[in-house]
């Protein structure tokens, strides 16, 4: 395939020399006269193991040239990615002048040219990015709508500086966000085969896939690092400890808990955070991040509660009350804060939970409900009689008890799903998803 790479940074140049290998033609486009020479030479614009062997190898096979022109890029090549940077602003958020220039004279380049061409978006950008603002001025500079005049798409990198060739031909896998099937075909077809996986999405699943991405791996060093801490406040060494939590494959390393749904809760999660945190506080070595989940855990609670209470109705149905399914544990249970909440606010609520009756409550479980919702008692009644009261029907847990009564929502309802419990299809009401 003939394709050009905007960027000869980092991203751009290993994945230009890459695609050479693979035997593809590629032409790298840059503005940066010094990096241009560099590759011409065979040198490489970057330090990095290996990377100066697959300059060499590619500009001396011939399947790697390299311009400042963008208009000779495009007229030689049928589909472009995007690599140049998106440095952060000074406020944070993502600096997007060279992504939007280099979007600019693409748009004009394919206007010149008369033909479609693939427009690949390699470079990280927030969600939103892609569809809201650089394909406006794609389509504004190449005179027409994306599908007809180019094809679109988000294609991800997940290669780590130090070892980029590597993990360009190893990447966890190959995600490419297109609503168009034949620009999905073309981009795969780049890879050839050393993608792994190949995944499609739409384009701001895959902007958001590369920060969630980013994101889990700075919160997994964070993790280990907080672990750190309080272990060696406590004399423990914590490489032990991490070595062994690794290696339960079946809880932690897995996708167990990793699945958007609401709050946390019960008689350990809570309580065991704000023990291990405050060993780390006692010590003079606060953990920043474990303090910060149990506010930011409150926070899905509240958020919860507005939304709802923004449906408009003062009847509420609450379908689980539990800290989660399977059980009559209320101890710290965000449903149970949740519905203190809307009841503290004078809404009506009624809740249906098969695990829960109020008589046969006891001991810490009992004196917890005695304590923080007195109301519980009261408002405790079958799925029917919750199901009949509720102008808005909150789902909590995801029961296969609660499977009929979805079907049985009315068209006055309004569902609001915490857990996935069903989807707007599935009711004949208004739907609403927690985080979906
Ligand atoms: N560095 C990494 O390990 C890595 C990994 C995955 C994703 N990313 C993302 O990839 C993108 C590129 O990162 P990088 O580290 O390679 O950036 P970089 O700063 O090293 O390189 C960007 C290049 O783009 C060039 N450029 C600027 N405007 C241009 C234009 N109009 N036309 C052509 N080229 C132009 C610059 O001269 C520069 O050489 C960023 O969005 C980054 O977040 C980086």
């Amino acid at each position: 395939m003939k394709v050009s790479i905007f960027g000869m940074g980092y991203v751009g140049a290993v994945t230009a020399g890459c695609l050479a290998r693979n035997g593809h033609t590629v032409v790298g486009v840059d503005p940066d006269a010094r990096k241009l020479d560099f590759i011409r030479q065979g040198k490489a614009p970057i330090l990095e193991d290996g990377v100066e062997d697959l300059m060499r190898e590619a500009v001396e096979s011939g399947r790697l040239t390299v311009t400042d022109s963008c208009a000779d890029a495009i007229e030689q090549t049928d589909l472009s990615l995007v690599c140049v940077g998106t440095p952060s602003a000074p406020d944070g958020s993502l600096g997007l002048m060279y992504v939007t220039k280099v979007c600019e004279e693409i748009g004009q380049a394919i206007t010149k040219k008369g033909s479609r061409h693939t427009v690949v978006i390699r470079s990280t950008v927030v969600p939103g990015t892609t569809l809201k603002v650089l394909k406006p001025i794609l389509e504004e500079h190449a005179g027409g709508p994306a599908g007809e005049k180019f094809g679109l798409a988000m294609n991800p990198e997940f290669l780590r500086e130090g070892t980029s060739i590597k993990d360009f031909y190893a990447p966890p896998y190959t995600v490419v966000g297109t609503d168009d099937e034949d620009v999905f075909k073309q981009v795969c077809e780049l890879y050839n085969e050393s993608g792994g996986e190949e995944l499609r999405c739409t384009i701001p699943a895959a902007e958001s896939i590369k920060y969630a991405c980013n994101l889990f791996h700075a919160t997994k060093i964070t993790f280990a690092n907080e672990v750190g801490t309080v272990c060696k406040a406590a004399g423990v060494d914590s490489r032990e400890v991490m070595g062994i939590v690794c290696q339960d494959t079946k809880l932690n390393i897995s996708d167990k808990y990793m699945k958007p749904g609401f709050a946390f809760g019960g008689s350990c999660l809570p309580k065991d955070m704000r023990a291990f945190s405050s060993v780390g506080r006692a010590n003079n070595t606060p953990v920043a991040m474990f303090d910060s989940i149990l506010k930011s855990n409150r926070d899905q609670i509240d958020r919860a509660a507005e939304r709802i209470m923004a449906l408009g109705s003062r009847q509420v149905a609450m379908m689980g009350v539990s800290f989660k399914e399977g059980t009559d544990d209320l101890r710290e249970s965000p449903l149970i804060t949740l519905a203190e909440i809307l009841i503290g606010k004078g809404y009506d609520l009624a809740i249906y939970d098969p695990n829960v009756e109020y008589a046969s409550l006891f001991g810490s479980n009992k004196r917890f409900i005695e304590q923080t919702l007195p109301h519980l008692k009261r408002a405790l009644v079958s799925a029917e009689v919750a199901l009949k009261h509720g102008k808005t029907v909150i789902f909590g847990h995801k029961h296969e008890v609660f499977t009929p009564l979805v079907s049985q929502v009315r068209e006055d309802q309004a569902v609001f799903d915490l857990v996935g419990m069903c989807g707007p299809e599935d009711v004949k009401g208004s739907y609403e998803g927690l985080y979906w």
